[in-house]
């Protein structure tokens, strides 16, 4: 076991309108760990950062208890203090139940000194978050595609250019992902799937390429935002938004934040953005963010 574990996660922005479930943006806004062992078997948490309010500080907090879980599988089961110093807003779809698991796999990775393969990390990841597309992201940075089979995920990745300005509208209220999955349909329509499919093969190939020539149309999307609309005041109304800045506006993940690509000035597309929602009732504030295109970092301090 080493002295001590440190790990970095980015947050991630799934969906990007038309690729629900199978792409992320990876974004400059952090979530760190420390895992120190101890010589006892009890398990301290301290926590830093945003929404203290939804974060348990115990044995009950999802890291810990996924660091537990994992080293129990591994036979390494130990004491340990874990630090957390998180800026990720938390239920507001930014991935940070995702962050907190990529985070909480990689420190166990160190921890039991288990080498892990890129898709095997992501493949464990996912398994004990439920979906791929954050997690995925989380761990490679950038954009990045997730494809699921069965229990396999395998992840491409690609860096984002970063002249494209990213603003983050953040609700005061949050939505937890089952609530905004339980309005989708089972089923769509040939026309719907297909919509869908164009511009989120449109948009892989742009950002793929290195391109940052985006305009609102690639994000459109017929398979969650509408339905998802009446759950968050203001959202259709964003999504209509035109404004000569504006190269693309989506929901982030399952919501209720709104992610939107400037090509200059990006503070007048959040401010505006804001006061839609201001005016459908919905306090929330922005910030302009840079895309992260190294994901997952860990440092181990040897014993
Ligand atoms: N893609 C998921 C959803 C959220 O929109 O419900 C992140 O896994």
């Amino acid at each position: 076991m080493p002295e001590r574990v440190s790990v970095r996660v980015p947050a991630t922005s799934a969906n990007l309108g038309c690729a629900f479930d199978c792409a992320a943006l990876a974004l400059s806004l952090y979530l760190d760990l420390r895992v120190t062992p101890r010589a006892d078997p009890d398990i301290k948490v301290t926590y830093r950062g945003v929404n203290p309010d939804r974060i348990p500080a115990d044995e009950s907090n999802l890291i810990a208890s996924s660091i537990q879980k994992l080293l129990r599988r591994w036979g390494r089961e130990r004491g340990f203090d874990l630090e957390i110093d998180n800026r990720i807003p938390v239920g507001v779809g930014l991935g940070s139940s995702a962050a907190a698991i990529v985070g909480s796999v990689a420190a166990c990775h160190w921890l039991a000194d288990r080498p892990l393969y890129d898709d095997e990390l992501v493949s464990l990841a996912t398994e004990l978050e439920g979906h791929p597309d954050n997690v995925a992201a989380a761990w490679h940075g950038g954009f990045t595609v997730a494809i699921q089979e069965g229990e396999h995920v395998h992840a491409y990745s690609s860096p984002v250019p970063d002249l494209l300005h990213l603003v983050l509208v953040i609700p005061a209220y949050a939505v937890a992902t089952e609530k905004a999955r339980s309005v989708l349909p089972a089923q769509y329509s040939r026309a719907d799937v297909v919509h869908n499919l164009q511009r989120a093969a449109a948009l892989s190939a742009q950002l793929f390429s290195g391109k940052v020539d985006l305009h609102p149309g690639f994000f459109d999307d017929r398979l969650h935002q509408p339905y998802r609309g009446p759950l968050m005041p203001g959202l259709s109304e964003v999504l209509a938004l035109k404004h000569p800045n504006l190269l693309g506006v989506c929901l982030s993940g399952a919501g209720p934040s709104i992610l939107a690509f400037a090509r200059s000035a990006p503070a007048d597309v959040g401010e505006e953005i804001c006061r839609i929602l201001r005016e459908n009732g919905v306090e929330s504030h922005f910030s302009v963010l840079a895309p992260d295109n190294r994901g997952a970092k860990g440092w181990s301090v040897p014993a």
